[in-house]
């Protein structure tokens, strides 16, 4: 903390400088959110996908829209200040801001890491290692937080601090200063609190600290329940061919019994989608099965009047859980502002329910499709794909032309080796990007991310066959190891021989012994592994009381051998408990490793090593 003369100083900095400030930050906000769209790139009669020309009659361009990394660099400083929620009941007393406090090339105000800090400097300079944030209520600067010493270069800082309710929408303040002032940091945010609802309709929202979703109604005893969905985009016509069906030998009670804790119905098309009997029906045993669903309007999210009908009948619904709008709008190229406009009305109807929508391709107008939505879903399809040459339309693929199912995928394709010989790495790629390019665009809320597994197959499509269980479990649980806060695979009903696998994750991923970790704990990506040739992603979450490990090894033959996953934590005196996959890892004499001999063929496994 400050020395008493310091706090003196850096408050009155802060004073002064506050008013001049806030008036130029609350104008440029203003300023910033009209921008022109920029048009594709496609010459007229050019049928794109992703931005590329497809057809083997057309030819190839740049498709633009590709986001790049920032310049290196370290002589910025860019304070992030955000609430853990993405809002708050006005029921709620607590609540905490989520600090970073990132040096790059890019974001933020000019950084010199040299301070003179009279407690610890004795008149010579030092390194600027650790600022003084003070936080205030921007409208009548009442101070939240009182000058409090945070590293610099540092993330996930949280400061919790007393929610008044008094004052809504609210409008903060942060600033950050070098001990001795000289270099300041500033950042307005808001802070959402909103009214209880007075309805028997659920409210769920983000934590944007691990990435959970959770939600509030009767359903939950009135209680936050953090949730990690995992589930399917569901073919309605075989929903409304089970509701009030006797001699349906599956339908949504055999659905939620198999541990699938959301439904995502696939509307069929039209601007008003769904059979209105047949869908009252559907969300009342919903309703009763604690089945969450996730609604989807992708036919329909760029139509106000349509969202407005559809959003009225869903709203008393306790099991409603988010909603979803765009369907690869970035594969069909969608105006680059319609998913951001989607949102906007739909959080002017709704401010009570996130909105998430899937990107299908690696790289495309990738901020302005997200800016959008609360949750982005990934779905790359690499099994038993042709990633170089397009079998529906008989083109090469490649960064600027062509379409095989997975865009600017690698897996199988010689001039690759990494993808050959890891035909999974583009699901991994995929996800870790997707949260690189967050950090690329100096968000200072990273949006989850969820992962859509490829469990379908269609004749004359880009793919050979159906993929297997072992792959399922592959795709799923690597997914999660990457950061993935939900799974929602395409589709339901899907082929049987995959049924027990995915009922089997779903039991493990939605356990609360296992989401505490995946929702609730630091998360160490990529370990350090040997053996199992090079195939093995290992993750851990750690937490007080133990870690939580997934292993997968993404190779299609087993391999012998000592395998070994180094863990970000001594773990002498504990006991591993098997949640899902093989028996056998041990950890190590050192206490810092798992230990296998010999893996079976993408052989995949969940464990938790609990201190003793
Ligand atoms: C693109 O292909 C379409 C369909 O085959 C064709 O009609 C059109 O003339 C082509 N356009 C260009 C610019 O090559
Ligand atoms: C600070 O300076 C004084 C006088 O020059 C000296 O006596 C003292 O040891 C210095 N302290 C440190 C921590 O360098
Ligand atoms: C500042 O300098 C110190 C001492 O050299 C170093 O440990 C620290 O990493 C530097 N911090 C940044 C953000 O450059
Ligand atoms: C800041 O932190 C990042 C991520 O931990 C690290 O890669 C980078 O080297 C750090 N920068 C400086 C200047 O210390
Ligand atoms: C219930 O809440 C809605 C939305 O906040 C509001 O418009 C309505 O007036 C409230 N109704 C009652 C009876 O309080
Ligand atoms: C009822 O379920 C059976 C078995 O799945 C199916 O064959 C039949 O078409 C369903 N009936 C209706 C009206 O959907
Ligand atoms: C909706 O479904 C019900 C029950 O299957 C059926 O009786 C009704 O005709 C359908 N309504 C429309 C408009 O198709
Ligand atoms: C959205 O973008 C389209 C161009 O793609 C433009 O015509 C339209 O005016 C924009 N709408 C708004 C509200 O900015
Ligand atoms: C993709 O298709 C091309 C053309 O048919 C073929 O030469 C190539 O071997 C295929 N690649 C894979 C990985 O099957
Ligand atoms: C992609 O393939 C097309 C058609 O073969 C070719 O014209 C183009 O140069 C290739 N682009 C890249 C980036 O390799
Ligand atoms: C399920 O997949 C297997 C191969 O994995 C295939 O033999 C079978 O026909 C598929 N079932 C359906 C209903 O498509
Ligand atoms: C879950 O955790 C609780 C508390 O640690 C423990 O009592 C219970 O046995 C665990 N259940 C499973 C299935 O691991």
């Amino acid at each position: 903390m400050l020395s008493p003369i310091l706090f003196l100083c850096c408050s009155s900095t802060v004073v002064m400088i506050f008013a001049f400030v806030l008036q130029l930050l609350l104008g440029l906000e203003r300023v910033v959110s009209t921008s022109a769209e920029p048009p594709f790139n496609n010459p007229p009669g050019v049928d794109i996908w992703c931005g590329k020309a497809y057809r083997p009659t057309n030819s190839s361009f740049d498709p633009g829209g590709w986001l790049s990394p920032p310049p290196e660099g370290s002589n910025l400083l860019d304070l992030r200040v955000r609430p853990r929620h993405s809002f708050y009941l006005s029921s709620e007393t607590k609540a905490s801001f989520i600090v970073d406090t990132v040096v790059n090339g890019k974001y933020g105000t000019p950084y010199k890491n040299e301070t003179w800090d009279n407690a610890k400097s004795n008149g010579t300079s030092v390194p600027f290692t650790e600022m003084d944030l003070q936080i205030r209520d921007a409208t009548n600067q009442e101070i939240l937080l009182p000058a409090t010493r945070i590293p610099i270069n540092a993330t996930n800082i949280e400061i919790e601090f007393d929610l008044q309710k008094t004052r809504y929408p609210w409008t903060i303040w942060a600033f950050g200063a070098s001990p001795e002032g000289l270099q300041t940091y500033h950042k307005i945010l808001h802070i959402n609190v909103l009214p209880e609802r007075n309805d028997t309709g659920s409210v769920a929202r983000i934590d944007s600290l691990y990435g959970g979703i959770q939600t509030k109604s009767s359903l939950t005893g009135n209680t936050w329940k953090t949730i990690f969905p995992y589930s399917f985009y569901t073919s309605w016509d075989w929903i409304a061919s089970t509701i009030n069906n006797a001699s349906a030998t599956t339908n949504l009670q055999t659905f939620r019994d198999s541990g699938f804790n959301i439904i995502h119905p696939i509307p069929p098309g039209g601007t008003d989608p769904f059979n209105h009997t047949l869908f009252s029906e559907f969300l009342a045993l919903c309703d009763e099965l604690e089945l969450y669903v996730m609604y989807d309007m992708r036919h329909t999210y760029q139509n106000q009047s349509s969202i407005a009908t559809q959003l009225s009948y869903l709203q008393s619904h306790p099991s409603l859980l988010l909603y979803y709008t765009a369907d690869e709008p970035d594969g069909w190229c969608d105006p680059l502002n319609a998913t951001h406009l989607s949102n906007d009305y739909i959080k002017s109807l709704d401010p009570y329910h996130p909105v998430s929508l899937v990107l299908n391709c690696a790289n495309f107008y990738f901020d302005e499709y997200t800016s959008g939505a609360d949750i982005i879903l990934e779905d790359t399809y690499p099994i038993a794909a042709n990633t170089t040459f397009s079998p529906v339309y008989n083109t090469p693929c490649n960064a600027t032309y062509g379409d095989c199912g997975c865009d600017d995928c690698h897996a199988n394709d010689p001039a690759y080796p990494a993808y050959v010989h890891n035909p999974f790495l583009d699901i991994s790629d995929r996800v870790d990007n997707f949260y690189t390019y967050q950090n690329w665009l100096g968000r200072a809320a990273e949006k989850p991310v969820w992962g859509v597994p490829q469990a379908f197959w269609d004749q004359g499509s880009f793919w050979e066959r159906w993929p297997t269980p072992a792959e399922e479990a592959v795709m799923s649980v690597l997914r999660v190891n990457h950061g993935a806060k939900g799974i929602v695979s395409w589709d339901y009903p899907t082929n049987e021989t995959l049924e027990g696998t995915f009922s089997a994750l779903a039991t493990v991923l939605t356990h609360e012994n296992v989401t505490a970790y995946t929702l609730g704990a630091k998360r160490y990506g990529s370990l350090v592994t040997n053996g199992g040739d090079g195939l093995v992603d290992a993750t851990a979450w750690v937490d007080g009381n133990g870690v939580l490990v997934g292993l997968v090894y993404q190779g299609y033959e087993a391999v012998s051998g000592k395998v070994e996953v180094k863990l970000p934590v001594s773990a002498i005196q504990a006991d591993t408990f098997l949640f899902y996959g093989a028996t056998g890892w041990e950890i190590g004499a050192d206490g810092k490793t798992l230990v296998k001999s010999g893996l079976e063929a993408l052989e995949v496994t969940v464990l938790k090593i609990g201190w003793t």
